[in-house]
């Protein structure tokens, strides 16, 4: 029988080569994002029982509750959950008008809350099937660098909630993978920080997003791993 993944975030980027990777691999992936409808609905393309976009955001958990009704519905069963849809705003570390009270709760109720919800909600689908969570965080989660401190904070906060649930989940092995610089229209304009990474980093070079994916679906079939935050970075972080 196949294994069932879903992947938030799924229509772009890091999650989108997660995505294809999981159905090379031979999963039914189900995917979401939050405004991005028409890039789904063309990604799943004809083979809807394979390949399922489902519009959800991932700050309602409402919407979250609706995805696992039809996941049920469908597929009956959960093996692995990648939680990879974010939110950032570029705020220089020193601006601290700049990191608002808003921005924060947009970026806490994205990223932390979003992943909270949507982990403790799969638990009992996945727990079944010895199933898997996969956190994609950032090595701004693991140094003190970052697009803004908000998100630096929320991906500390996630790596760590990785290592809690990861201890307190039983039957889920919950781990976290943790990005460098990768080439995604999120970081399109970042050039000198790509330059800088090419100079500093032992690889010279930013990461592909089929990198990442890569390690997740490693992660994600390591069945003596819980509980780890990988960084994949190219070496950036032995160097910052
Ligand atoms: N790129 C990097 O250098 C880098 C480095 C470290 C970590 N990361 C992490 O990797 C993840 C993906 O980043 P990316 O660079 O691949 O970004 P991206 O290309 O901008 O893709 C983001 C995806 O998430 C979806 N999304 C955003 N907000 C959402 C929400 N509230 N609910 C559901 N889906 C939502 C987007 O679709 P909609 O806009 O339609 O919702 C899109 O599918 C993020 O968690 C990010 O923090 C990225």
């Amino acid at each position: 029988m196949k294994k069932i993944a879903l992947v938030t975030g799924g229509t772009s980027g890091i999650g989108l080569a997660t995505v294809e990777a999981l159905h090379r691999r031979g999963y039914v992936v189900a995917f979401t994002s939050s405004k991005s409808v028409a890039a789904g609905e063309q990604i799943a393309g004809q083979d809807r029982e394979s390949l399922r976009y489902l519009q959800c955001d991932v700050t309602d958990k409402e919407q979250l509750t609706a995805v696992k009704a039809t996941l049920v519905e469908h597929y009956g069963r959960l093996d692995l959950l990648v939680n990879n849809a974010g939110y950032t705003e570029v705020v220089p570390h020193s601006n601290f008008d700049g990191a608002t009270d808003e921005l924060w709760m947009k970026i806490f109720t994205t990223n932390v809350m979003g992943t909270w919800w949507a982990s403790t909600l799969f638990y009992d689908l996945l727990k079944v099937e010895l199933g898997a969570i996969v956190n994609i965080t950032s090595i701004a989660g693991i140094r003190p660098i970052g697009s803004s401190i908000p998100y630096s904070v929320s991906k500390a906060a996630l790596n760590q909630m990785t290592r809690l649930l990861a201890a307190s989940m039983e039957n889920v092995r919950v781990n976290a993978v943790a990005p460098g610089l990768i080439d995604t229209p999120w970081t399109e304009s970042w050039d000198q920080l790509r330059e800088n990474v090419r100079k500093v980093a032992p690889l010279h070079r930013s990461g592909t997003p089929d990198d990442i994916a890569q390690v997740v679906v490693s992660v994600a079939e390591a069945t003596y791993l819980t509980g780890e935050v990988i960084a994949v970075d190219g070496g950036l972080t032995l160097k910052v």
